[in-house]
């Protein structure tokens, strides 16, 4: 046992240097058994950043050819966490996903693992070229449409309306990319505190103030910032400029090269999974994490939502990949350091099918105006920054999206209908959805109007209020912890390279661990 450190690592001998190691003999018989002894990594979470933990620590230590063997224990019965499809009809071969659906080509991890498992990525395309593609509504009108797709910055509609502020704006959001891509590479990749790193690479300059302060720090124009950024903050994290930080207000404008994995982004974490060779265990809930005096762990998992069968493993690192607030989790003794609970939205997430059209009326346009299929919002100019930053205000909804049409063919039938995506701050009734549907009784509302519903609440992301401090990645020796990371920037490739930044720094450790006893 008091071995087990042993192991071999640049080709050479090397072995603990304390007082009964120096027995050659021991060292020899230990040198043998030690190297089948591998780091027992615990990861509870498999979203996005427990599978990029497992993936990268897998190819890590392999570089550096230390013996691992990881656990992932998942209470959901899949893979993905907040990345999930749901069947539209109830049919699995027609998957939509219910939470995460978009990343970016400056998402490196991803847009990486997307090529590496051979996953096919589609673009986000326009349905047709009948009617607008976009429009942002604010309860009254229209405060901007857009006829054709491509990079929101290249309509010159948006020059002729808001002067100069499109292109100070991504001006601005490419300078605050470009400093946070250099948290992928050396001599930033990897850090130790999320909080010195952003600190280093001037990002808190961004965190530590509103959008709608960042902004006008910047010389954006008010009226940009409310119609256009606005409903960018509010589709992408149901939260107005007034409360959500500058450098989320940033990440919501870098839209270039918009792609989706076909069938579902949750594939790119089943493939990473895959990869590290690591044992994944669904639908099992870690209740108790022990920590043990020579500093080693147990678990205690059951199967989720049974109480009776208790599993217990013992580990030699522990990495808890989901917010902790909400893993259940009764850790003893207490960490060292515990994360402050953390503000999410309640998001609701409405997915439905429907033959109706949006009803123009429910947009005050005339009744042959064809909706946008696509409609964002922000608040009326007298709403503007209201008392309450969080209101969905007058537009009682953040988004309503026309996904793709969609052919219901159960019972027979062989109906053209459109597939619709809501995301709202309390359910949706039958009021609002005659509403938007151009019907005229809510209480009538049938089968055949709204064909198919599936509805979500999700902890969806934290309120990005502004701060500079964020959460330590290590809450105590041997127990590491990504979700800090979404109080900086809330997306798959952030939890994905919060994943990768943790595996790195695990296997350095290892490493040191090692050279420190070198003889
Ligand atoms: C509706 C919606 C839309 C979004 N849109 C986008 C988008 O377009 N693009 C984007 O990049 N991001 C988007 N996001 C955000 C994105 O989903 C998250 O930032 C990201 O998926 C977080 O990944 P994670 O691995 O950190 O956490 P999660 O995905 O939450 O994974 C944590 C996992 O840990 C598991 N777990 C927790 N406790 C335990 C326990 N005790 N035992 C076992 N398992 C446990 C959970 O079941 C979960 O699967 C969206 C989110 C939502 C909800
Ligand atoms: C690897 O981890 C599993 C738990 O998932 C454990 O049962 C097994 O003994 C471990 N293997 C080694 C060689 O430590
Ligand atoms: C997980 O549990 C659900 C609900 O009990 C079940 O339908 C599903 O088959 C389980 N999945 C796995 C992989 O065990
Ligand atoms: C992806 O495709 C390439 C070329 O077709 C192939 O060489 C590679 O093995 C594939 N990778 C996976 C993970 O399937
Ligand atoms: C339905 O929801 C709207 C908000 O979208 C709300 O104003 C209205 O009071 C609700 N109606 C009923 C009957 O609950």
């Amino acid at each position: 046992m008091k071995f087990q450190r042993i192991l071999v690592t640049t080709g050479c001998l090397v072995y603990a240097p304390s007082a009964q190691a120096f027995h050659d003999q021991v060292v020899l018989e230990d040198t043998v058994a030690s190297l089948q002894v591998p780091k027992n990594v615990a990861i509870i979470g498999a979203g996005s950043a427990g599978s990029s933990t497992a993936y990268f620590l897998q190819r890590y230590s392999q570089e550096r050819g230390i013996p691992l063997n990881i656990t992932v224990y998942e209470r959901d019965g899949h893979i993905g966490g907040r990345s999930t499809t749901v069947g539209v009809y109830g049919d699995d071969q027609n998957p939509v996903e219910l939470g995460a659906s978009i990343f970016v080509e400056v998402n490196h991890n991803l847009v990486d693992a997307a090529k590496e498992f051979n996953l096919s990525t589609s673009g986000i395309r326009e349905l047709s070229a009948e009617g607008p593609v976009l429009g942002i509504w604010n309860g009254r009108e229209f405060v901007y449409t857009q006829s054709s797709g491509g990079s929101w910055w290249d309509t010159a509609r948006l020059f002729w309306k808001y002067g100069l502020a499109p292109v100070k704006t991504v001006r601005l959001m490419k300078a605050t990319v470009g400093k946070f891509l250099k948290m992928y590479e050396e001599p930033y990749f990897p850090w130790e505190s999320l909080s010195q790193v952003a600190y280093d690479l001037g990002l808190t300059t961004a965190t530590a103030s509103t959008g709608e302060q960042f902004l006008d720090q910047n010389g954006i124009g008010k009226l940009f910032a409310q119609d256009i950024i606005q409903a960018s903050t509010r589709v992408n994290y149901a939260q107005n400029l007034p409360l959500v930080h500058g450098l989320e207000a940033m990440v919501c404008m870098a839209t270039d090269g918009a792609q989706a994995i076909e069938g579902g982004n949750w594939q790119i974490f089943s493939n990473m999974l895959e990869a590290s060779y690591a044992t994944v265990h669904l639908n099992r809930t870690v209740d108790k994490v022990e920590k043990l005096r020579d500093g080693a762990f147990i678990l205690s998992t059951k199967q989720t939502g049974s109480s009776a069968t208790l599993y217990h493993q013992k580990f030699d690192e522990v990495v808890l990949a989901g917010p902790y607030q909400y893993s259940d989790i009764n850790f003893d003794p207490k960490p060292r350091h515990v994360p402050d609970p953390i503000p999410y939205v309640q998001l609701h997430v409405t997915l439905f099918t429907s033959k109706h059209k949006l009803s123009p009326l429910a947009f005050n346009l005339s009744p042959d105006d064809l909706v946008p299929q696509v409609v964002l919002t922000t608040l009326p100019e007298g709403e503007h920054y209201g008392s309450n930053p969080k209101g969905v205000g007058s537009p009682g909804f953040f988004s309503i999206s026309l996904l793709r049409p969609s052919m219901d063919t159960r019972g027979g039938k062989d109906e053209l209908e459109y597939l619709y995506k809501i995301f709202s701050p309390s359910p949706l009734n039958a009021t609002f959805m005659a509403n938007i549907l151009g019907l005229p009784e809510p209480e009538a509302i049938s089968r055949d109007d709204v064909s198919w519903m599936y509805r979500k609440v999700w902890n969806s992301y934290p309120y990005e209020y502004p701060r500079v401090t964020f959460e330590e990645l290590q809450l105590d020796e041997g127990l590491w912890y990504t979700s800090g990371i979404e109080s900086f920037i809330s997306t798959m490739e952030t939890s994905s390279l919060m994943g990768k930044n943790i595996a790195k720094l695990m296997v350095n450790s290892w490493e040191s661990q090692n050279s420190g006893r070198t003889m």
